[in-house]
């Protein structure tokens, strides 16, 4: 059985055109918020975030994270705010919705719950573990700005949705996965174009469920990273030439990255679950950067939260034994390091930038073909 939401039901708050008619008739200000803020407001009222019906308010936000969890006491890691500066503050101050917009598209509505003040670096130190704005998701944060608005919302006319031939909603997902038959599916959180790591660490727990989700973040990432357009060809190669065609399905999550390792592997693994998930594959440095978080503390956090309510599938990190002549990790292999060739990412992005195809031991040669059709694949 696909197990239950998030804090019980699914969050849909979407309006009908009748509804979406009548609040724009009532004649609110209106607030432009960026392309990443807006699809946060998408998600959540399309259920990614359930149970969250809005933006948080102080109270949650300081709950999350002192507690890593709601005030209910739902686990939950990763703040889901929206920030507005001095000047739109005093627009807002004395009204009680307003209609968030962005590129020329009515949002969503937003009741007005609270407008307050918060600390950037406390912010910084409890969800990424450092103040150092070297760390991406400290940056982001830093950039924030000076005040959240908070408030439930309901969806209007949305945004303009990335990939929308692979962009299933959790509804979506939840039907899919019963009409395929499915009870137990394994989600996959990726930023990568996939090598033969990723795969291994896909096709073995796929072995022990019925169905895989791989799910690539699409989004704001930053410089260095693959561009979204190329994981998607990448991904399609894979499975077009190496998946069981009714065992996966690839569909995205639209989000930026925080790079926050442990945190965010519980943000990912909360997301799968209301995606339909019943496990939750958790490798190595999961969502990390540099050396910020220890390579199994993604795992470890884990133990914190017997309730999440997904499994997770934890695996030591994968490489290529030249001795085994195949894929091990360090709890399979007897061999010596001496033997190893490690799936290191860094490795196969100079290869690629250089415009080679990475050894057949690495990457598939078709997954290295797409990557190589696009001129520049990677975030400048
Ligand atoms: S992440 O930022 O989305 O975590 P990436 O796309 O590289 O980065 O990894 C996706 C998932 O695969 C993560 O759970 C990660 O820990 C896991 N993973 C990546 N490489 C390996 C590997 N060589 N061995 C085991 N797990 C891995």
């Amino acid at each position: 059985m696909l197990p239950k939401p998030h804090g019980g039901k699914l969050i849909e708050r979407i309006a009908s055109s009748k509804e979406a008619e009548e609040i724009i008739s009532r004649g609110y200000k209106e607030l432009e918020i960026s392309y990443e803020r807006a699809q946060e407001a998408v998600n959540i009222a399309k259920g990614l975030f359930s149970p969250l019906t809005g933006f948080m308010g102080k109270k949650e936000l300081q709950s999350v994270l002192d507690t890593s969890r709601l005030s209910s006491g739902l686990p939950w890691t990763i703040p889901i705010v929206l920030d507005i500066n001095e000047k739109e503050r005093k627009e807002l101050i004395s009204e009680d919705g307003v209609i968030l917009t962005n590129r020329g598209k009515k949002v969503a509505f937003l009741e007005i719950n609270s407008i307050y003040t918060w600390d950037k670096e406390e912010f910084a130190e409890k969800v990424y573990r450092t103040k150092d704005e070297a760390h991406p998701g400290v940056a982001r944060t830093y950039g924030l700005k000076e005040y959240f608005l908070s408030g439930d919302l309901l969806l209007l006319d949305g945004i303009e949705e990335p990939f929308p031939e692979y962009n299933l909603s959790p509804k979506e997902t939840r039907v899919l996965f019963e009409a395929k038959g499915w009870s137990k599916v394994v989600g996959f959180q990726t930023r990568n174009v996939p090598h033969i790591g990723h795969e291994y660490v896909q096709k073995t727990a796929l072995t022990f469920v019925d169905g895989l989700f791989i799910n690539p973040v699409i989004g704001k990432k930053k410089k260095g990273d693959f561009r979204d357009d190329v994981i998607i060809k990448a991904y399609r190669a894979l499975m077009e030439n190496y998946y069981p065609k009714n065992r996966v399905v690839l569909s995205i999550l639209p989000m930026e990255m925080r790079y926050a390792g442990p945190r965010e592997a519980i943000h990912h693994a909360i997301i799968r679950k209301n995606f339909g998930c019943t496990h939750f594959i958790v490798g190595r440095d999961h969502a990390g950067v540099g050396n910020y978080y220890g390579p199994y503390e993604a795992q470890e956090i884990f133990q914190q939260f017997p309730d999440i309510g997904i499994e997770p599938v934890f695996f030591r990190s994968f490489f290529f034994c030249k001795k085994c002549n195949s894929v091990a990790n360090e709890k399979t292999c007897p061999h010596g390091e001496e033997m190893h060739v490690n799936f290191s990412g860094t490795k196969i992005r100079k290869l690629l930038q250089e415009g080679q195809r990475p050894p057949e031991d690495l990457m598939r040669p078709e997954v290295a073909e797409a990557i190589l059709s696009f001129e520049n694949p990677f975030v400048e």
